[in-house]
């Protein structure tokens, strides 16, 4: 499974790509808007730093608009994937982003079906939210088996991208059903890292270093 560092915090991807953990990078508006920078500048820069799949993600609502708009950001540099958001404008953009060899990736999937057309429409990725269907008492992780299934059983390539990651449960659950990607927030991350026992044992092994001869 690979892991996708969901921010658009330079420093914290530059902390996870020296820990391994930066197979690629999606962000979103509401994470570019935080660095107070220009999207463009924003993901420039983040593709400096990765050599993976960096999702930069349009603002218009119409196909023409997400078009243009994409075709701008593909620019950027090879490894940045056209993030579109689900709704019909968006599969007539994917389309046509498709047909001209740029990669997208579909956001804001809540349902097995919008990933199915998702796939139909010919995107690289799909983003299905579970913690935002966790949050109004819904099991995001069962979107994830049955979108997995869906694309099983029809031998669909485009990559599940599990998406708006809370906890560390999550990423076992992902993992465990076969998801192609996870994306976390660096926070999720370091918590993979780290066990009570792992802890308690390292301070055991170096108190019992000191009664070593020297
Ligand atoms: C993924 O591409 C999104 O940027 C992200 O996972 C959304 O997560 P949130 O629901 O925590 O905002």
């Amino acid at each position: 499974m690979q892991f996708y560092i969901d921010t658009a915090d330079i420093e914290e991807i530059k902390q996870a790509n020296r820990r391994g953990w930066v197979d690629g990078v999606t962000t979103n508006p509401t994470l570019i808007a935080k660095t107070g920078r220009r999207n463009e500048d924003v993901i420039k820069d983040i593709c400096k730093e990765v050599k993976g799949l960096v999702s930069a993600e349009v603002i218009s609502l119409q196909a023409d608009e997400m078009v243009r708009e994409g075709l701008e950001l593909a620019k950027i540099a090879d490894n940045v994937v056209v993030k579109i958001p689900m709704c019909e404008e968006g599969l007539i953009a994917v389309r046509r982003l498709a047909s001209d060899g740029i990669k997208t990736n579909v956001t804001l999937v809540f349902s097995p079906l919008q990933a199915l057309l998702v796939a139909k429409a010919g995107a690289t990725l799909v983003s299905p939210f579970v913690g935002r269907l966790d949050d109004i008492s819904t099991d995001g992780m069962s979107l994830i088996s049955q979108i997995t299934q869906i694309y099983q059983n029809y031998s669909l390539n485009t990559q599940v991208l599990v998406a708006s990651i809370r906890h560390p449960i999550h990423v076992l659950e992902a993992a465990m059903i076969g998801a192609d990607i996870v994306t976390c927030p660096y926070k999720v991350m370091q918590q993979l890292v780290n066990h009570p026992l792992t802890e308690k044992g390292i301070a055991q092994f170096l108190k019992d270093a000191q009664s070593m001869p020297k």
